[in-house]
């Protein structure tokens, strides 16, 4: 979902509008905006594309000066007009970008308060939430403090007051936010590029941070409440298509965006209010026909799918064959009409898994297709298309990509589940409460990124490095170590941390790091004794794993990476991110060209 919100002299609602237009590619189900006019709160809001609104606009105008505006994309709760942004009560209206993670608990509590409900969005509660702090007598400011702390998960929000003509209140939490500088007009926005036709100096909110913005200027504050500044800085015309943000690299900026676009891919295949997965229309596979998943791809999507091959087996008893495409396409595998045959890839372009997918058609199997653009060969080829709705991804060591396939993936596998009957309506809904915690957990686990980089020396001058996991953790070494071969030419390997012992325990000495990746999952134990072994062979571990298990293990490390503590359904999402970061800040210490590796490409259309 994109944000606006302005803070201006002249009618604000048009400017919105204009706003929302550059924030349409992150989603157009529905829009909306309200405006403030001499105190006065009206809102306007319509089912569909941007132009809906604007007709609504032109019949019924709003002449405001301050406003804020929302686009939405499929997310929770059908986009109809009643669940379109922004929210409103009679004190405040909000708009929001993100999951509200706990926010059934918040309305069951605000319900038995007596608030009553208009609609089924998470959104809904927080302007509940602010409301009744005002109610006890409190600013809005203050109301707005009182409330961000109990907010679990990755958002944004930006709200507006009835009676405060000189008051915008954003606030960021693992979904960005940007605030724009006028001449006596102030902005918010979800990037620069929404911002763009109103002004070119903004300031990145960085994650915690909540700003008061009033005509002259803005009052920022971090999650402590401490007054800070952030950097203001001037952007070029043109360089909007390519927003880096505040980082030096679009991969950072694609690692950072995760609780974003992993928030968002989730909401689209999860049905909040309900807590069960849905799916879209066209993916009309009975499950409980279907004998077998065969998947196949390339690459990062490749460790996705393997991955998913866990979850499917696990969650739907669903047996899994799963080879790279490139081989896939000349194995000869006999396929049946009771397969299901799954590619996954980012740009639905790569030459073999489009091979693979045509073999696999040509068999008779089902084709669905996890991919990242939507007009691509491989989503025009597929029976049914699931999108990750990671938006464009221009570093070429895939990262968002990859947490965005393993949302969809575990939400295709739960509902496989449900309908084979391996899951009760139990068993989903403690799944879905897991994977509608991973932006949150993922905006916990970027915090781990001061201490990687204090790895990144150490790490830069090793020949060979070491990834090992167990179970799901597994595929998740295999794609760390891609990423740090991909990007700082380090040769690195990922192993299963059982298999250790059968050969690659020779190259164990005091120069070989060994990254161990260690969710507190059903085989920790067992991964702590591999770890035990490379210890006493006098190699270096790295330890990334929940805080406490890592004491608990008493094993020698060079370093820990503490993650949060977690459901390990989830755990190749969340592990994915120090992973990447350790594999960034490697490149980047050794001044490697993060974006654009040598000898490699972003979509592979050869053979
Ligand atoms: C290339 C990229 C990888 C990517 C792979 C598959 O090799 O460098 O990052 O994982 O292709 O690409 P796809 O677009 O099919 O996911």
């Amino acid at each position: 979902c994109g944000i606006v919100g302005i803070l201006g002299r002249q009618p604000a609602a048009p400017l919105v509008v204009d706003a929302l237009k550059r924030l349409e590619y992150r989603g157009y189900d529905s829009a909306g905006v309200a405006t403030l006019e001499n105190g006065r709160l009206e809102r306007r809001r319509a089912e569909g594309k941007l132009r809906n609104l604007e007709d609504k606009l032109a019949r019924s105008p709003l002449s405001g000066p301050v406003g804020i505006g929302h686009t939405r994309w499929a997310t929770h709760g059908r986009p109809n007009e009643t669940n379109a942004h922004p929210h409103a009560t009679d004190r405040l209206a909000v708009v929001h970008n993100g999951i509200i993670e706990n926010f059934r608990a918040l309305k069951e509590e605000l319900q038995a308060g007596g608030v009553v409900f208009e609609t089924e969005t998470d959104t809904e509660v927080v302007a509940q939430l602010v409301t009744r702090e005002m109610r006890a007598g409190k600013a809005p400011a203050d109301a707005v403090a009182a409330v961000l702390p109990q907010l679990r998960g990755a958002f944004a929000l930006a709200f507006v007051f009835a009676g405060e003509d000189d008051l915008l209140i954003g606030a960021r939490h693992g979904a960005p936010l940007a605030i724009g500088y006028g001449e006596g007009e102030m902005y918010l926005g979800s990037d620069a590029l929404a911002l763009a036709p109103l002004t070119d100096e903004i300031s990145y909110l960085d994650d915690g941070d909540w700003a008061v913005l009033s005509h002259d200027g803005a009052i920022i504050r971090d999650a402590s409440g401490k007054v800070v500044q952030r950097e203001r800085q001037r952007f070029s015309p043109g360089a909007f298509i390519a927003d880096k943000g505040n980082h030096r690299h679009f991969m950072a900026k694609e690692i950072h965006e995760q609780p974003e676009v992993v928030g968002r891919t989730v909401a689209h295949y999860v049905d909040l209010a309900a807590g069960r997965v849905k799916m879209p229309a066209e993916l009309a596979v009975d499950f409980r026909k279907v004998n077998r998943i065969v998947i196949s791809a390339c690459g990062t999507a490749y460790y996705a799918g393997l991955v998913a091959r866990y979850w499917f087996e696990r969650l739907a008893r669903l047996p899994v064959e799963i080879d790279v495409a490139s081989e896939f396409r000349y194995r000869e595998m006999p396929l049946f009409a009771t397969d299901v045959a799954l590619f996954i890839s980012q740009s639905g372009e790569t030459a073999d898994t489009l091979a693979s997918l045509r073999y696999a058609k040509a068999g008779g199997a089902s084709i669905l297709s996890v991919v990242n653009v939507p007009t691509s060969t491989i989503a025009r080829e597929s029976t049914a298309v699931l999108p990750t709705l990671a938006g464009p991804e221009i570093g070429v060591a895939s990262t968002k990509a990859f947490t965005c396939q393993l949302a969809v993936l575990l939400a295709l596998a739960i509902a496989a589940g449900r309908a084979r009957g391996t899951l009760s309506e139990r068993d989903e809904e403690g799944l879905v409460s897991a994977l509608i915690s991973v932006p949150g957990l993922m905006a916990e686990a970027l915090k781990s990124e001061a201490d990687i980089e204090g790895l990144a020396r150490e790490l830069s001058k090793a020949r060979d490095v070491l990834y090992l996991g167990r179970g799901m953790a597994y595929p998740l070494a295999l794609e760390g170590a891609l990423k740090l071969k991909e990007i700082s030419y380090i040769h690195a390997e990922g192993y299963a941390a059982g298999e250790l012992k059968h050969g690659p325990i020779a190259l164990i000495d005091e120069t070989v790091p060994v990254i161990v990746l260690a969710p507190s999952d059903a085989v920790f134990e067992k991964t702590v004794s591999n770890m035990q072994e490379v210890a006493a062979r006098g190699g270096r571990i790295v330890l990334v794993g929940e805080a406490h298990a890592a004491r608990e293990a008493a094993v020698e490390t060079m370093a820990t990476v503490a993650m949060p503590a977690m459901n390990p359904i989830i755990a190749p999402l969340v592990y994915a991110i120090p992973a990447q970061l350790i594999a960034y800040h490697t490149a980047l210490f050794m001044g490697k060209d993060v974006d654009q590796p040598r000898n490699l490409a972003k979509s592979v259309t050869v053979e």
